[in-house]
């Protein structure tokens, strides 16, 4: 169907969700080309559509005017916004497209919001899976596996039947690694290595606090790994950390700071936070998933590597197969990554990572039902979620 900025404009006089001429049921915006400057559109790529669920909350919008102003996919990138929401949130998110269209990201060349994933899936390049209910007073870790991974369940059925077949996932929606897993499993037609799950805020985390402790800028503090689980049973890797090109532990000569300190800060960074502001972070969330998805888009430099959940299978480093685990990956800048070799892993870090291998593992066991697995079993699992979210 051919959509016209009319189209927005009349439906915006519309009540949500009864306008039958829109594609998604609600509304689209679509810039007018006519009078556009040839010249600078000539080497731009061909359009890429970007879905994100949880759209009208809070990292969305922090997010959402990154990607619109070319700063996450490039300068020479134009997308196309689909944005998906909830019943609830369905006139919001009207809202987030009117400011959208108030920006004049030049690179922004349609909008699209909805409440249906299969609608709102479709075509798309690259689904950013935000979206995700907190967890309520009362509810343990396994109540929210259950709740949110039916959530990624249905989101992954809905990929795998709209999605082009090289669809990239992100998910960040906790606890994401598992709903990163659920999501996998009942999307079948997409490569299982398209799936992430978000660990690059706990990366920056790290990489912010050993950079202020060695008294460096930031960008000296390379080769950063955060294994494992995205809860406080994440181990950030300084035995293999950089600063400066040399090695983190020989900057920072305090062997108990890192262990003692270090440590546990950046596994519990996210509770602290949510104390502090009564709410989950959200702008350092959609920074991180900028850089997460840059990572892949560019080229890794020479010698360094960054963190992302992926699938485990075939990883080099012995972890149980089939489970989505941060690891420290490279790419070449195509969207895809490998996991990179021969990182040390001494008792300290091997002891750790089997922690949150185990975690994965049980989280896995719990979710059985939802990948279309029998005889799975949810024991009440160790609270290791952060806790801001009770
Ligand atoms: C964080 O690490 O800050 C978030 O993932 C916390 C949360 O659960 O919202």
């Amino acid at each position: 169907m051919e959509k016209k900025r009319g189209d927005w404009q009349k439906a915006r006089n519309t009540p949500a969700g009864k306008e039958t001429n829109a594609p998604l049921g609600v509304f689209v915006l679509e810039y007018d080309a006519s009078n556009e400057d040839v010249e600078k559109t000539r080497n731009w790529k061909p359009i890429i559509k970007i879905a994100v669920s949880g759209a009208a909350g809070m990292i969305s919008n922090h997010l959402l005017f990154k990607i619109a102003s070319g700063e996450v996919f490039g300068p020479d990138q134009p997308v196309a916004l689909r944005l998906l929401g909830s019943e609830r949130s369905q006139v919001a998110l009207e809202g987030v497209a009117m400011e959208l269209e108030d920006c004049l990201f030049p690179l922004l060349r349609e909008v699209d919001i909805g409440i249906d994933a299969r609608k709102v899936f479709e075509d798309a390049d690259w689904a950013l899976l935000i979206g995700a209910k907190p967890r309520g007073p009362g509810m343990e870790r396994g109540d929210l596996l259950e709740m949110n991974g039916g959530i990624f369940a249905e989101q992954g059925k809905a990929l795998n039947d709209v999605a082009k077949k090289t669809c990239k996932v992100m998910v960040v929606g906790n606890p994401c690694n598992t709903n990163a897993l659920i999501c996998m499993a009942n999307a079948p037609n997409l490569d299982k290595r398209n799936f992430h799950a978000l660990t690059r805020l706990d990366e920056n985390r790290a990489k912010c606090q050993l950079a202020l402790k060695a008294g460096v800028f930031y960008e000296t503090v390379s080769n950063v790994t955060i294994w494992g689980n995205h809860s406080t049973t994440q181990v950030p890797d300084f035995v293999n950390a950089k600063i400066g090109g040399e090695r983190c532990t020989d900057v920072i000569d305090d062997q108990a700071w890192l262990e003692n300190d270090f440590t546990p800060a950046i596994q519990t960074r996210g509770g602290l936070l949510i104390k502090k502001w009564g709410r989950s972070s959200a702008a350092s969330t959609a920074v991180s998933i900028a850089d997460a998805i840059k990572a892949l888009v560019t080229p890794t430099k020479e010698g360094d590597w960054f963190s992302t959940a992926v699938i485990t299978d075939g990883n080099p480093y012995g972890i149980e197969e089939g489970l989505v685990f941060s690891m420290p990956c490279r790419s070449n800048g195509d969207g895809s990554y490998e996991i990179v070799e021969g990182l040390k892993i001494n008792d300290w870090l091997r002891e750790r990572i089997k922690k949150s291998e185990e975690e994965l593992a049980g989280e896995r066991n719990c979710v059985a039902h939802l990948m279309g697995v029998s005889g799975g079993a949810c024991p009440i699992l160790e609270d290791t979620l952060l806790p801001g979210e009770m």
